[in-house]
């Protein structure tokens, strides 16, 4: 499974890059507000500031919703880095703004995906990525983790190419349940990942061998 980090922080993407585990980052609007990023010219440019940084896919939303105005926007945000995959809401025109890029060899990011219905026809417009929200499901007392086992299974029947990259992740829980459901990519905030780190176990066994090696 890969790991690509769910943030516009670029301090956060150089520690995920620096540990070495980094395969890919995702960015949305909210994300790009929060580090204040503003105006067009400002974000076109922290894209290529994040692309410069890592190695991986580096997912660039757009915020039409037409199909003309997706288009222009994702043929911008595609021009700007061969590592820059277009994200498209699941909506009717993003749909077929997917299918567009499709036959136009850009790689998109089918976000806001909270059903299996709405999976299938990302894959069917041929999309590279979709974006089923787990975290959010959870927030409204819906299983995240059984949407991203449903896409994987029915994307398996059929051999779609579409890769199932479980958003919205809150926990080092949840990335082990998507690795455990079969997903292609987790998108995590740094801290999930970190947290992967920790066990008491291996703290109080670290101490133990530090104080047993001066003896
Ligand atoms: C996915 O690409 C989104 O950017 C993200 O995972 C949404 O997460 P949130 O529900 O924590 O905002």
């Amino acid at each position: 499974m890969k790991f690509f980090i769910d943030t516009a922080n670029l301090d956060q993407i150089k520690e995920a890059q620096d540990l070495g585990v980094l395969d890919g980052v995702t960015t949305n609007p909210s994300l790009m507000a929060k580090e204040g990023i503003k105006g067009e010219a400002n974000i076109l440019k922290h894209y290529v500031d994040i692309c410069k940084v890592v190695t991986g896919d580096v997912s660039a939303e757009v915020v039409s919703t037409d199909f003309k105005g997706i288009v222009e926007e994702g043929e911008k945000l595609h021009g700007l880095h061969k590592q820059i995959v277009v994200k498209v809401p699941m909506i009717r025109e993003g749909v077929k703004a997917i299918k567009y890029f499709s036959t136009k060899g850009i790689r998109t990011n089918c976000t806001l995906v909270f059903s299996p219905g709405q999976a299938i026809l990302a894959a069917k417009a041929g999309a590279s990525y979709v974006s089923p929200f787990l975290g959010r499901l959870d927030d409204i007392n819906q299983d995240g983790i059984l949407l991203i086992e449903q896409i994987v299974r029915i994307y398996r029947i059929y051999n779609f190419k579409t890769e199932v990259l479980a958003a919205s992740i809150r926990s080092p829980l949840h990335i082990v349940r998507c690795a455990e459901a079969g997903a292609d990519v987790a998108t995590c905030p740094l801290s999930a990942i970190l947290d992967l780190l920790k066990h008491p176990l291996t703290d109080i066994g670290l101490a133990k061998f530090l104080a047993d090696a001066k003896k």
